[in-house]
C-alpha cells in the first residue's frame, strides 16, 4: 500500500488534474436541470415563449463543457491507470531478476508472467480509472443530493432512504467478491504456468502422444477460471437486477413525493423535472457501485501477490567489500550444506584451486557435482564452512565481484535469439574484436560450423532463427565462456552432448588455455585425466582425491570407473 503512494505521489499532476476536471464536470452536470426546470416554469407555464433561447443555448453550453471535462478527466485518469502500471511493472521486473534461485524455485514462469501482466493491469487500472471513478461517484453524489435537497427537501427523501441501503447491500456483498477474485488470479497464473510448460516442452509432448492429457491439464486449470469468473457474474447478477429495481423505485418515488407537492401547489412543474432529473443522475452511481467494489476486491486480491514478490528478500545478497582483480582463485573451506529434510548433499568438501591449476571432479548422478559449481558461482550459499576467492569468503564480496572471475557452462545451454556474435559477446557488452570470437569459437571446435552458417556469424539462431543441434549449441556455449575472458572457466558436464572426436578437439583447446583456472565436471575420464587434482563425489563426500597416476594406483572407484570407459587398456595396465 506505502508503495502505491509512493507512485501515485509521482503522478500527482494527472491526479490533480483528473481532479479538477472531475468538479467541472460534476457542476456542469448539475446545471442541466436548473435550466430545464426554468424553461418549463418560465417558457411553458408562464407563456414567456420568447424567453425559450436565452436559457435553452446556454443549456447547450452547459452541456458542451460538462462533456469536454468528463472527457478530459476520464483520459487523465486512464493515463495514471497506464503510468502506475509502468512503475508497478518496472519494479515487479527488476525485483525478479534480483532474487536467487530459492525464489525461482518456489515461483514459476508462467504464474511470475502472469503477475507482471495480469495483476498488474488490475492494479493500475484500480489506482487509475477506478479510483478516480469512485471519487467522481462520491462527489457527483454528494453533491446533487445537495441540489436535490435545495430545491425541496420533500423530494429528496426517497433517495436519502434508499441510497443508504444500496450502499450497506454493496458493501455486504463485497467479501464474497474478493474471495473469488483472489481465486480467479490464482486461476490464472496456473493456466499461464500450464501453457508455458507446455509449449516449452512441446517436442516431448508430442513424442510421448501427452497431446490429450496436457489439454486436460490446461483444461482444469482453464475450468476452475471459468468457475470462478462465473460465480462472479453471479454475484455481480444478483447484486444488479435488485438494485436497478431499487433505483427505478427512487425515481418512482421522487415523482410520486413530488407530484403530491405540485398538485398541493407546494412546487412547481419545473422543480418536478429537476427533482425527477437530480434522483435519475443519483440512481445509475448506486449502479456502478458493485462494480467499483468488485473491482477494489480483485486489485486487493491482486496487489496482495505481487507484493509478495516485491517483498521477497533475496537469501543472496551483496557483501560488503569488493575485488579489485578478478582471480582465478577459489577454495572450499570444509563446506557442508544441509537441505530442508536434514540431507546432507555437500558434506565437509575442502579444497584450493590456485589460478592457472586445473580440477577435475567425477561422481554418480546426484553426488553434488553441480552443487559445487552453484556454490562457486554464490547461487547458493553453503550451510556451514565458506567459498573463498583470495582468502575473502564469497558472502562477504558483492554479487558482481563474486562471480565477474568466472564463467559457468552448465549442462541445461541456453543461448538468446539472437546473433552468434552477440552470443559470444554476452560477457563482454560488444568490447571483443571479430579476431578474439573466432579464436575463442575455434577453441570450443565451433568455428567451422559457423562458417558454414549462411551468415556465419551474424547468423540469428534460436526460436527466431537457424536451429542448432545440441552439441553445436554446446560448442556455442563453450565460446562464449572462452570468449568472456575471465580467469576462471566452471564445465559442469559441458562436453557431455559431444562426440568423441569434437570432445577430444575442445579438450584440446582448454587444454591449450593453460593460463586459465579450470574446474573441469564429467563423466568421461579423457575430460579431466589431465587436471592438476581430480576429486571423486559419493554421496556428497569426496570419496577419492589425486591426480590421475596417484588414482589409477589406489585401484579405488577411479580405477573401476577407467576400467569400464577403457575396458581394451585392461591388459596393458
Ligand atoms: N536446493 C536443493 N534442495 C534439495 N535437494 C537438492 C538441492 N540441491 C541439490 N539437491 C539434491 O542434491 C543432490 C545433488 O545434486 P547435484 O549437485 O545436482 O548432483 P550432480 O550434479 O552430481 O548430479 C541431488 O540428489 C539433488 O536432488
Ligand atoms: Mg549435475
Amino acid at each position: 500500500m506505502r508503495r502505491l503512494l509512493k507512485y501515485a505521489r509521482r503522478q500527482w499532476k494527472l491526479y490533480l488534474t483528473s481532479a479538477v476536471f472531475m468538479f467541472v464536470g460534476i457542476y456542469f452536470t448539475a446545471l442541466g436541470p436548473r435550466y430545464i426546470q426554468k424553461i418549463i416554469d418560465t417558457c411553458i407555464v408562464d407563456g414567456k415563449g420568447e424567453l425559450f433561447f436565452s436559457i435553452a443555448i446556454p443549456l447547450i453550453v452547459v452541456y458542451i463543457v460538462a462533456g469536454i471535462a468528463n472527457y478530459i478527466q476520464e483520459f487523465s485518469s486512464d493515463c495514471i491507470s497506464s503510468a502506475m502500471q509502468r512503475c508497478l511493472r518496472e519494479e515487479t521486473f527488476r525485483s525478479i531478476l534480483s532474487e536467487d534461485q530459492y525464489f525461482f524455485r518456489d515461483n514459476n514462469p508462467g504464474e511470475l508472467m502472469s503477475r507482471t501482466k495480469q495483476d498488474i493491469e488490475t492494479v493500475g487500472f484500480t489506482t487509475g480509472f477506478i479510483f478516480m471513478f469512485f471519487l467522481y461517484i462520491v462527489i457527483h453524489v454528494a453533491y446533487i443530493t445537495y441540489c436535490l435537497i435545495r430545491i425541496n427537501p420533500g423530494g429528496a427523501l426517497p433517495a436519502l432512504i434508499i441510497m443508504p441501503v444500496i450502499a450497506v447491500l454493496a458493501i455486504l456483498s463485497e467479501p464474497k467478491g474478493d474471495k473469488l477474485s483472489d481465486k480467479r488470479s490464482d486461476d490464472i497464473a496456473d493456466m499461464n504456468q500450464s501453457a508455458t510448460e507446455t509449449l516449452g516442452g512441446i517436442r516431448t509432448v508430442k513424442a510421448f502422444g501427452m497431446e490429450k492429457e496436457e489439454s486436460k491439464r490446461f483444461d482444469k486449470s482453464h475450468r476452475s477460471f471459468f468457475r470462478h469468473s462465473l460465480k462472479l457474474d453471479f454475484l455481480w447478477a444478483n447484486w444488479i437486477t435488485p438494485m436497478e429495481a431499487l433505483a427505478r423505485i427512487m425515481v418512482y418515488l421522487a415523482v410520486l413525493f413530488s407530484g403530491i407537492q405540485v398538485i398541493r401547489g407546494k412546487m412547481t412543474l419545473g422543480q418536478l423535472s429537476a427533482v425527477t432529473s437530480y434522483t435519475s443522475e443519483l440512481s445509475w452511481p448506486m449502479m456502478e457501485l458493485g462494480w467499483l467494489l468488485t473491482e477494489f476486491a480483485a486489485a486487493r486480491a491482486s496487489l496482495r501477490k505481487i507484493s509478495k514478490i516485491l517483498d521477497a528478500k533475496p537469501r543472496i545478497k551483496d557483501g560488503p567489500k569488493s575485488l579489485e582483480k578478478k582471480s582465478g582463485d577459489l577454495e572450499f573451506d570444509h563446506v557442508t550444506l544441509e537441505v530442508a529434510d536434514g540431507k546432507k548433499v555437500l558434506d565437509d568438501v575442502s579444497f584450493h584451486l590456485k589460478p592457472g591449476k586445473t580440477l577435475g571432479i567425477m561422481g554418480a548422478t546426484g553426488s553434488g557435482k553441480s552443487t559445487i559449481a552453484n556454490l562457486a558461482m554464490r547461487f547458493i550459499d553453503p550451510t556451514s564452512g565458506s567459498v573463498k576467492t583470495n582468502g575473502v569468503d564469497l558472502r562477504d564480496l558483492d554479487l558482481k565481484s563474486a562471480r565477474s572471475s568466472k564463467a559457468i557452462v552448465t549442462q541445461d545451454i541456453f543461448l538468446f535469439s539472437d546473433t552468434i556474435v552477440s552470443n559470444l559477446d554476452k560477457g563482454q557488452k560488444g568490447l571483443l574484436t571479430q579476431e578474439e570470437l573466432e579464436d575463442a569459437a575455434n577453441d570450443a571446435a565451433a568455428h567451422e560450423f559457423i562458417a558454414k552458417l549462411s551468415e556465419g556469424y551474424d547468423t540469428v539462431i534460436g526460436e527466431k532463427g537457424v536451429g542448432l543441434s545440441g552439441g553445436q549449441k554446446q560448442r556455442v556455449s563453450i565460446a562464449r565462456a572462452f570468449a568472456s575472458k575471465r580467469p576462471l572457466l566452471i564445465f559442469d558436464d559441458a562436453t557431455s552432448a559431444l562426440d568423441m572426436e569434437t570432445e577430444k578437439n575442445v579438450q584440446k583447446a582448454i587444454r591449450h588455455h593453460r593460463n586459465l583456472t579450470m574446474m573441469i565436471i564429467a563423466h568421461r575420464i579423457s575430460a579431466v585425466r589431465d587436471a592438476d587434482e581430480i576429486i571423486i563425489l559419493e554421496h556428497g563426500k569426496i570419496a577419492e582425491r589425486g591426480t590421475h597416476d596417484e588414482l589409477m594406483a589406489k585401484r579405488g572407484i577411479y580405477y573401476k570407473t577407467y576400467m569400464t570407459q577403457y575396458p581394451d587398456e585392461m591388459e596393458a595396465i
